[in-house]
């Protein structure tokens, strides 16, 4: 398989994130040749526009990093029915100065898991419009919807069920195919 780097965006900021631990069970089921790699968001300050003149380290850095990614998987809880504010604010900031938007043509996909049966679907259709906007590829099939229940990552943090890792490990090969044919 072709090698590809894929950079890892994990909406929650909260140490004992669920959707840390879903990034940490997909990276287990990555096909051969893909290599994850975390960008970090929450180091950020509250985005405004005061800081475009004199753009802060933290921010050149999420650009950097965002730029050398062939592909960005976003795996994101969802709050209060829509995009957590630290994602989005890290959006904000990889989106400009304006003219430097750093996520322009990139091969992006999205992933998350909550408590409730619909399983981050209002958090990810709010977020379609946002990366719209931004001008990535968006990878559009296969979604996923993952209801988090106690047992579905194990003590060794890989999914637990055969059927869901089975699931999964396909979407994350249909996301290698993705990116491969998107990257640029
Ligand atoms: C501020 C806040 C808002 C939340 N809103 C939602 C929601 O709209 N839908 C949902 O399914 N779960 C919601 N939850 C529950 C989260 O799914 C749950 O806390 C989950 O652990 C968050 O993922 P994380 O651990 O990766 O941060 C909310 C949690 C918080 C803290």
């Amino acid at each position: 398989m072709t090698a590809i780097k894929v950079g890892i965006i994990i909406g929650s900021l909260a140490k004992a994130s669920i959707n840390r631990k879903l990034a940490g069970a997909l990276e287990k089921l990555a096909p051969e040749g893909v290599s994850f790699s975390e960008i970090a968001i929450g180091n950020l300050p509250l985005y405004s526009y005061d800081y475009d003149a004199d753009y802060p380290a933290e921010g050149r850095a999420l650009k950097t990093a965002i730029e050398a990614a062939d592909a960005i998987l976003i795996v994101t809880p969802e709050y209060n029915r829509s995009i957590p504010g630290g994602l989005k604010n890290a959006l904000d900031w990889a989106s400009r100065p304006w003219g430097t938007n750093s996520f322009a043509g990139k091969p992006v996909a999205v992933i998350g898991t909550s408590p409730g049966a619909i399983g981050t679907a209002v958090a990810q259709a709010a977020l379609r419009p946002v990366l719209g906007f931004l001008n990535v590829i968006q990878m559009n099939q296969t979604e996923v919807y993952l209801q988090f229940k106690p047992d579905l990552i194990g003590e060794d943090g890989a999914i637990a069920n055969a059927d869901t890792a089975k699931f999964l490990g396909d979407y994350l090969k249909a996301f290698h195919d993705f990116a491969i044919k998107h990257k640029g």
